[in-house]
């Protein structure tokens, strides 16, 4: 039997890990090791049968499939680089990373790990906790068929809803997830517009809202009730759903990727500054949504609102 290892255990990972540990208890095969650099966002995890353990070159070491969801590409980066440079053998593991990099990220680790003789999949994901708890994430997945065909098991009706299966470049899988984000974070932007639009024309922000879930689909609402919640600031000893550094550095990726073939993203620019505003404003405890709070400031009102945390850093 293969052990499974999991590393990440941030707002998305540890959902997605709790989920899949389920499933290996309902399946009576071993129990997941998992790793973080916070080990103690692991303790639901170990009360459900997983098995924790510090160091990530023994966790490589103890499992035939590593699954990481991490924050950005550096971190990826210097896991993979631990597990080359522990001296172990890396023959015939799976490396399966579900953080949101950049595709050139994926090409480099791809071909560190083939000199490894081991398999790398990109199966970065869309939709946000409430949906990774829920096991209904959407997956892109591509690298080796033969590792994918292994792993999907592992994903389907597990952690996800749906595979969309990109082939064997791994690269392609994160491209879509990057472009993806190009609707999100276009999305954040219309729902905030509009909301601030709401609220100053005395129209008011539950009508609007029960239109846009309404008219416009469940993803759009949520959206929109991270704003009427008070989620896009939340208190400061909290994790944003999904934090404003992660949609600036996705929205970077996508602009240096659309430049390089000579497309232009106005809309993405346009929210990407609003981010990167809101950040400067209230500091890295915000989600991505909080361009909202940047459209409040433009409006005239304050940053935050009835809901929301009230000051910054
Ligand atoms: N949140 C969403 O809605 C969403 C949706 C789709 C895709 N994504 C993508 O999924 C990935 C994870 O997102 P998330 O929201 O779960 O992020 P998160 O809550 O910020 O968690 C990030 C994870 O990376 C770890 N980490 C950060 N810096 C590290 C470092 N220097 N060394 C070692 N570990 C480090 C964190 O460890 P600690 O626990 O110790 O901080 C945590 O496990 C990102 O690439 C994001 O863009 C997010």
């Amino acid at each position: 039997m293969t052990r499974i290892g999991w590393y990440g255990l941030g707002s998305m990972g540890l959902a997605m890990a709790s989920n899949l540990q389920k499933h290996l208890v309902s399946k009576k095969a071993l129990n997941m090791v998992y790793s973080n650099r916070t080990m103690a966002r692991g303790n639901p995890l170990q009360a459900m049968g997983a098995v924790p353990e510090m160091n990530f070159e023994k966790l490589v070491g103890q499992c035939g499939i590593i699954f990481t969801m991490v924050s950005n590409d550096a971190v990826l980066q210097s896991l993979i680089s631990s597990a080359l440079g522990s001296g172990q053998s890396l023959r015939d593991k799976i490396f399966v990373d579900c953080s949101t990099v950049h595709p050139q990220t994926v090409g480099l680790t791809v071909a560190k790990l083939k000199e490894k003789e081991a398999s790398f999949l990109s199966a970065p994901v869309f939709g946000g906790n409430p949906i990774a708890v829920d096991g209904k994430l959407v997956f892109a997945i591509g690298g080796p068929r033969k590792a994918a065909e292994v792993v999907k098991p592992l994903i389907q009706d597990v952690m996800g809803r749906r595979v969309i299966d990109c082939g064997e470049d791994a690269t392609k899988s994160s491209m879509l997830k990057i472009a993806g984000n190009i609707v999100t974070v276009n999305m954040m932007e219309a729902v905030g517009e509009a909301q601030v639009f709401a609220e100053r024309t005395g129209l008011g922000t539950g009508p609007m809202e029960e239109l846009i879930g309404e008219a416009f689909g469940p993803v759009a609402g949520g959206y929109s009730k991270r704003l009427t919640t008070g989620a896009y600031a939340p208190p400061l000893d909290s994790r944003p759903g999904f934090g404003v550094s992660l949609a600036i550095k996705d929205a970077k990726h996508a602009s240096t990727i659309a430049k390089e073939h000579s497309v232009e993203l106005p809309g993405l620019q346009v929210a990407q500054e609003n981010m990167e505003a809101a950040r400067e404003y209230g500091g890295e405890c915000l989600d991505s949504s909080s361009m909202y709070g940047i459209l409040r400031q433009k409006a005239g009102m304050e940053f935050w609102n009835e809901k929301s945390r009230k000051g910054g850093s």
